[in-house]
């Protein structure tokens, strides 16, 4: 397979088939962040789509940061403006659509990556993607939907502090990626997962997450704030929650939080 190594918006655009994601599409050779630099684009419209080769402040959940050297992954960032007062389930809308681009692109038996709730991608590596959802200021109802994949990294192209944790598309598969077809991918599964989820609603949301996760049943350790809750991970209930039942029996549904699974 011949790789690109730049991320041709042409390419990106032929024939993508989407009735909203990618309506318009620019890429970047360097950003700090795709998710800033598209809070600052919200006039262009929705399903505007940012891209760049590289960010120099990629920004993780919880305040953390993302990793995001040139030439290797992808940093993705989309607008939307979501017709509903209750947008928190398009958290994982993208996460649906994350997992299903990826397994619709690798289309190997061996290739189970997974999402860990609310949002992360997994493989049994470690972890191959992450999405970071931001309001775009007060009320105004934009919403920026930020993912980062580690595609054609090797171990060594990660910091000592990912070493063991994180896992990259190459590292999974053997094989070199083309980023752009990944990105296209991942556009069209954004496109047609959100307008599921604006026909079909939430409980149909809730049910397709649940079939790409392996969390229920396990034991895991919630941080939300300064406090831990530990328990068994059970199901998400009709809103997107997490429900997990703790040591004393009884149930709590967490609309936020970190969420680790005990080894
Ligand atoms: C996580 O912590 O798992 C979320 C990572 C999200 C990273 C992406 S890369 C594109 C977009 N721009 C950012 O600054 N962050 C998100």
């Amino acid at each position: 397979m011949s790789l690109q190594p730049t991320l041709s918006v042409s390419r990106i655009k032929e024939n993508l088939g989407t009735r909203l994601f990618g309506a318009e599409v620019l890429v970047f050779d360097e950003v700090e962040s795709t998710n800033d630099l598209a809070k600052r684009h919200v006039g262009r419209g929705e399903g505007l789509i940012l891209i760049a080769d590289a960010q120099t402040q990629g920004k993780g959940r919880s305040g953390r940061s993302w990793h995001s050297p040139g030439g290797l992954g992808i940093y993705l960032s989309a607008l939307l403006k979501p017709p509903t007062p209750h947008p928190a389930p398009l958290t994982l809308m993208a996460g649906v659509a994350g997992v299903s681009a990826l397994k619709a692109f690798v289309a190997r038996p061996s290739f189970e990556p997974f999402l860990k709730w609310p949002n992360d991608i997994l493989t049994h590596n470690g972890k191959l993607a992450g999405i970071l959802c931001e309001w775009c200021g007060g009320e105004s109802g934009w919403l920026v939907i930020g993912i980062g994949i580690n595609v054609n990294h090797r171990a060594a192209d990660f910091p000592p502090s990912l070493a063991g944790q994180a896992t990259s598309l190459q590292m999974e598969t053997g094989a070199p990626i083309d980023r752009v077809e990944l990105i296209r991918s991942l556009i069209v599964h954004l496109d047609r997962e959100y307008h599921n989820w604006l026909l079909k609603g939430t409980a149909d949301l809730v049910k397709k997450w649940s079939d790409h996760t392996e969390m229920f049943g396990k034991k895991i350790t919630l941080r939300r704030g300064d406090s831990l809750f530990e328990g068994t991970a059970e199901r998400l209930d009709g809103q997107g929650r997490l429900v997990v039942r703790l040591a004393t029996g009884s149930e709590m549904a967490f609309d936020g939080g970190e969420a680790t699974l005990s080894p």
